[in-house]
């Protein structure tokens, strides 16, 4: 006899599901969600469980804690390119499948069933029969396509492998104590026995091709990111065009550049690129647009930014121990750096910069997440956590708010979201500076 909860819950769905439910999607999923919970409590009885009878609460809890078996399973039908779309045909037994995919390499039948048995527990991929599967939306949102190229499934391929060290957190909190990762070596230099950060440990690795990897993801991430949102991207918002008309109505020679942009960090050059292009090109002409990043990354900068012609200048730039060597610029980017630090290394890095802003013209541009402070989703709350593993983290507001002002900044305004990035416009807080000078 179901219980009260799963009969208004019933109740409740068969309402949203008779008003067009297409406009309550987010509403039916919620309670549908409720509805599996209570369903499942409703199943769970103590005394089953002490006899270690199955039940689906217990299920539930296994799926949880071995987690890490989904995980392996995905990665491994990564690679051996069962997680592929399209399939030769819609439904196929892993004898099928193991064939298939032989011509690549010796894949054993009773592996592929194995893999797959564990995957469909996940929604990725569905059994119909013994040995007999299909695809799923949910294995077919996280398949690579044919030549590789999706961007999800490039993402969360990456993502995947990157997150394989955070199987070492339990390990290394009870190392150094519950403390939110900062000034102590981060996992990641802990379990590579390394002093070198994540940045400095891939430059040295195998000749820089990690870093050199890294870089062309960032690349992709930034394009699919842009594509996804129209083509447009959160530092579109900020206005950059009347910044640079402005700038050159003050400029009292056509000889100098009348503005200048740094891109803090800015990898292969992506964004300065589009933000360069973005402005029509007598104005551009008019600009200096700098590109700082480690000397190891600048080195291999694709030639289309190497070169002279591309509007862009390549400076070399240690920012947790250098001064920024460009003084006085109108905008510096932040893009995608301070998540990747902890609180202490996001202030060297700020105040390496706050030292050389024109206090009347000078504008830091942070593009990073806003975590929600409730109701992060998925995505940002992962992320997070796996950011941990080097030491950084996703912040919301008022953490962005604080950190800045840890450096002598303020946010003047947020721009609003596209996709998941935000522009915090920052400039130097007059009242912190005076209070550091008068120290
Ligand atoms: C997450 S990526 C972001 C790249 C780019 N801004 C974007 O949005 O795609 C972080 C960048 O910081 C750079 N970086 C890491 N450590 C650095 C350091 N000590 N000095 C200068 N750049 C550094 C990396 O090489 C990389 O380009």
């Amino acid at each position: 006899m179901a219980d009260d909860t799963v009969l208004a819950l019933l109740s409740e769905i068969n309402g949203i599901a008779s008003n067009a439910w297409k406009d309550q999607r987010q509403s039916l999923l919620t309670t549908t969600r409720s509805l599996v919970a209570a369903l499942e409590a409703e199943d769970f009885d103590d005394q089953q469980q002490s006899k270690g009878e199955d039940n689906a609460l217990t299920d539930k809890a296994w799926m949880f804690c071995m987690s890490p078996v989904g995980h392996a399973a995905a990665i491994s039908a990564w690679q051996c390119g069962l997680l592929v779309k399209p399939w030769p045909r819609p439904v196929m037994t892993a004898t099928e499948l193991a064939a298939w995919l032989s011509p690549k390499q010796t894949v054993d039948p009773l592996l592929i069933g194995r893999l797959l048995r564990v995957l469909q527990l996940y929604g990725v991929f569905e059994e119909i029969a013994e040995d007999t599967f299909r695809h799923t939306p949910l294995s077919t949102r996280l398949s690579l396509t044919q030549d590789g190229s999706a961007a999800i499934g490039k993402t969360c391929h990456r993502l995947a492998m990157g997150v394989r060290g955070i199987n070492g957190l339990p390990a290394y909190l009870t190392t150094f104590g519950y403390i939110n990762p900062g000034d102590t070596p981060s996992l990641f230099q802990w379990s590579n026995r390394t002093e070198l950060d994540l940045f400095r440990h891939m430059a040295g690795e195998s000749g820089g091709s990690q870093l050199a990897a890294f870089h062309k993801t960032m690349v992709t991430a930034f394009e699919a990111s842009r594509s996804a949102a129209g083509g447009r991207t959160a530092l579109d918002q900020f206005p950059l065009q009347a910044m640079a008309e402005a700038a050159i109505t003050r400029a009292n020679t056509i000889n100098s550049p009348a503005f200048t942009i740094v891109d803090v960090g800015g990898g292969y050059g992506h964004v300065l690129t589009a933000l360069r292009a973005s402005l029509p090109s007598d104005l551009a002409s008019r600009g200096r647009f700098v590109l700082e990043d480690l000397a190891e990354s600048l080195g291999n900068v694709p030639e289309s930014v190497a070169d002279k012609r591309s509007g862009i200048e390549l400076q070399p730039y240690d920012f947790l121990a250098e001064t920024q060597p460009i003084v006085g610029a109108d905008v510096y980017i932040f893009r995608h750096i301070l998540h990747d630090w902890f609180d202490t290394a996001c202030r060297t890095i700020l105040q390496s910069t706050v030292q050389v802003m024109s206090l009347a013209s000078s504008k830091i541009l942070l593009v990073e997440e806003v975590m929600p402070a409730v109701g992060a989703s998925a995505w940002t709350t992962l992320i997070d956590v796996n950011l941990m593993s080097y030491g950084g983290m996703n912040r919301t507001l008022r953490q962005w708010e604080a950190l800045v002002a840890f450096a002598g900044l303020r946010v003047a305004k947020v721009w609003p979201a596209v996709g998941s990035d935000q522009v915090l416009e920052l400039v130097t807080d007059e009242r912190s500076l005076t209070g550091m000078t008068a120290k």
